[in-house]
């Protein structure tokens, strides 16, 4: 009896065994992605650790620390590459205190002051960056291809004391700033422009000392570190402040991807973006990575200096995946030592394509905003989809997708008044839970706008929540996809486009009485590109090349309304609200469109009529738009 009991033992004992050892091979049968939510959310938990550990350092605990630790670490690591320019650490630590320095020599300049930059990519950019973060000044990042009003408005937004710019885009509207009391600086060796002043020379003769921690005392971790603009649901640019909480947060993107500092990052994306500051050159003070700086996104260079440069990670937007793969085909397509791509955009024929072509590169689809309070993260590399419903990030990011009627641009509410959650396999709008970890900051100097993000009584009375003004989808496997932006905004070259700040700017045209801004579908395209539905004034007639200077002036390459269509009469709603649906629905064929069409057409410097031909060159892709 004993033999039977202890042979019975260890028949028990290897029946346990054996099923513990065959559980995950049946639960990964069972739930194929178990193992990547529980490593996800072991790397979610990790980075929580992290944070909540520099947020618990005396002195506080910064970005610009990160700098200073990977500086005392690896000094002689190049930090930015720019063609033939090399920076080290050391060196970019040194050239920022000479920014500092010249800085703060100027009377009307102190530390804490908030300063602008109006910069396309450029070492000079980060530099000038770290400067201002040593002289613990907040800094609004520009887009620098904004001009008048919108740039004044920018500027209102967060009121600072110098701008410094690499061109001379700023003439324009120099009598304004000088009314605002803006200095405007110029990062040249000379400047003959009265009223703007040179600002490199000083640069390269200022002392290239530490400067003292005692500049950065007054900050908190509710300071504002950088302002990110925007283009909201509706109006002019938003500033979204982005607090030096929130950016320290923003270090975190790069390692939860496993990027160290063994990494080099291709960096093209724009730096004035969300995408390539936190992620790319935060990202990089984070882990110690090299960034190979560009000016620009170049397809026909990228896989020539991702090859010669030792690339290992890239960013991306849905339309450099579409370029990359509309490139010739070359025989050293899959040459190269990018194992890691992190973006997002990517519709998922495109993301196939590139796979196939150039080789087995892990694709990281994202999704987050500048000012939001959730993220999504594909950390499974399915494809198409931009993150994952994952229990556990659910828990501690509560968010939820709600019906939404696109007609009257408003989430749907019940008898209540509540919002009606959107079940499976349904597109609703994305909401998330404005909570302690979790926070709104808002616009600054907006109220206004802020309050618009925000969303009350969703699931119970008296509930929070910041609205994405983003469609989603869950699938029955919790697959998130990205289905549209809703209300007044539309998205074409990665660039978001209020639509009526496009409107504003036809309206104060000669001839345009009053104009429907919206983005429609081009085949072979992402997002959306602008379209408008105008009037004409009374007595007047619609000037082709006139609209079409006026448009160039005014408004950068990708929000100008590429189509046009002359309307008797703008239709309005019950509510007067410009009735858009029924016209992104017509779009801009001329075959089912009534109403006279042109395009705008840039060889011919005017606005074209819109021909069928013209339309089939379009729609076949001769006419590059
Ligand atoms: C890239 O890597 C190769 C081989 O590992 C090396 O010989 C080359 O010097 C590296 N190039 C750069 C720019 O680091």
């Amino acid at each position: 009896i004993p033999h039977f009991a202890a042979g019975m033992g260890i028949y028990i004992f290897s029946l346990i065994l054996a099923s513990l050892l065959t559980l995950p091979f049946a639960l990964r049968a069972i739930c194929p992605y178990l193992w990547m939510d529980i490593l996800y959310f072991w790397d979610l938990l990790r980075i929580l650790v992290k944070f909540v550990s520099r947020r618990r350092r005396r002195p506080l605990f910064f970005v610009l620390d990160r700098f200073f630790e990977q500086t005392a670490a690896f000094p002689h690591k190049p930090f930015v590459v720019f063609g033939h320019e090399s920076y080290s650490f050391a060196e970019a630590d040194k050239r920022s205190n000479k920014v500092a320095n010249a800085l703060l020599a100027r009377p009307e300049f102190k530390a804490g002051d908030t300063a602008a930059l109006f910069m396309g990519n450029h070492p000079a950019f980060l530099f000038t960056w770290l400067g201002l973060a040593k002289c613990g000044s907040p800094v609004a990042l520009l887009n620098h291809n904004i001009r008048s009003k919108s740039l004044l408005h920018c500027l209102g937004c967060c009121r600072p004391k110098v701008l410094i710019a690499l061109k001379e885009a700023v003439e324009d509207i120099l009598p304004s700033l000088r009314e605002q009391g803006v200095t405007v600086l110029l990062m040249t060796q000379q400047c003959d422009t009265p009223g703007i002043e040179s600002f490199a020379d000083k640069v390269d003769e200022a002392s290239d000392a530490p400067l003292p921690r005692s500049l950065r005392s007054h900050i908190t971790t509710e300071s504002p570190a950088v302002y990110i603009y925007t283009s909201g649901t509706t109006g002019l640019p938003k500033a979204a402040m982005v607090n030096q909480n929130r950016l320290l947060t923003a270090l975190t993107v790069l390692c939860s991807n496993g990027v160290s500092s063994s990494d080099v990052i291709y960096l093209n994306l724009p730096l004035y973006h969300t995408a390539g500051f936190f992620i790319g050159f935060i990202g990089s003070i984070e882990t110690g990575s090299t960034i190979i700086l560009k000016r620009k996104f170049s397809a026909s260079q990228f896989w020539d200096d991702c090859r010669k440069y030792n690339v290992t990670v890239i960013q991306y937007i849905g339309e450099v995946m579409r370029y990359l793969c509309s490139t010739p085909k070359r025989e050293n397509d899959k040459d190269h030592k990018v194992r890691l791509a992190i973006g997002n955009g990517v519709r998922a024929d495109i993301w196939r394509e590139f796979l196939s072509r150039f080789g087995n590169i892990q694709v990281r689809e994202f999704y987050a905003s500048t000012e939001g309070n959730v993220g999504f993260l594909n950390y499974v590399g399915k494809i198409g989809a931009i993150g994952r419903v994952n229990f556990l990030h659910w828990k501690l990011f509560p968010y939820t997708l709600v019906k939404y009627d696109t007609e009257r641009d408003e989430p749907v509410r019940d008898s209540n008044g509540l919002c009606v959650e959107a079940p499976k396999g349904e597109t609703g709008l994305l909401v998330s839970k404005i909570t302690h970890i979790a926070p709104f900051v808002g616009y600054a100097q907006n109220e206004e706008q802020t309050e618009k993000k925000r969303l009350r009584d969703v699931l119970k009375k008296g509930d929070l929540y910041f609205n994405s003004g983003d469609l989603m989808r869950i699938d029955k496997d919790n697959f998130i996809y990205f289905q549209d932006r809703v209300g007044d905004t539309f998205r074409w070259k990665g660039e978001n486009v209020a639509t009526t700040e496009v409107s504003d700017i036809l309206t104060i045209s000669d001839c345009l009485d009053e104009a429907n801004v919206y983005g429609v579908k081009v085949p072979g395209h992402e997002g959306r590109i602008g379209m408008a539905a105008v009037t004409v004034k009374d007595g007047s007639h619609f000037d082709r090349s006139k609209t079409y200077s006026h448009v160039v002036n005014y408004l950068p390459s990708y929000a100008r309304p590429r189509f046009i269509r002359i309307q008797k009469a703008v239709e309005v709603t019950g509510t007067f609200k410009q009735k858009k649906v029924k016209l992104v629905e017509e779009g801009f064929d001329p075959g089912c469109v009534q109403d006279p069409l042109y395009f705008l057409d840039d060889n011919e410097k005017q606005y074209i009529p819109l021909t069928p031909q013209v339309y089939f060159s379009i729609i076949s892709g001769e006419i590059k738009l």
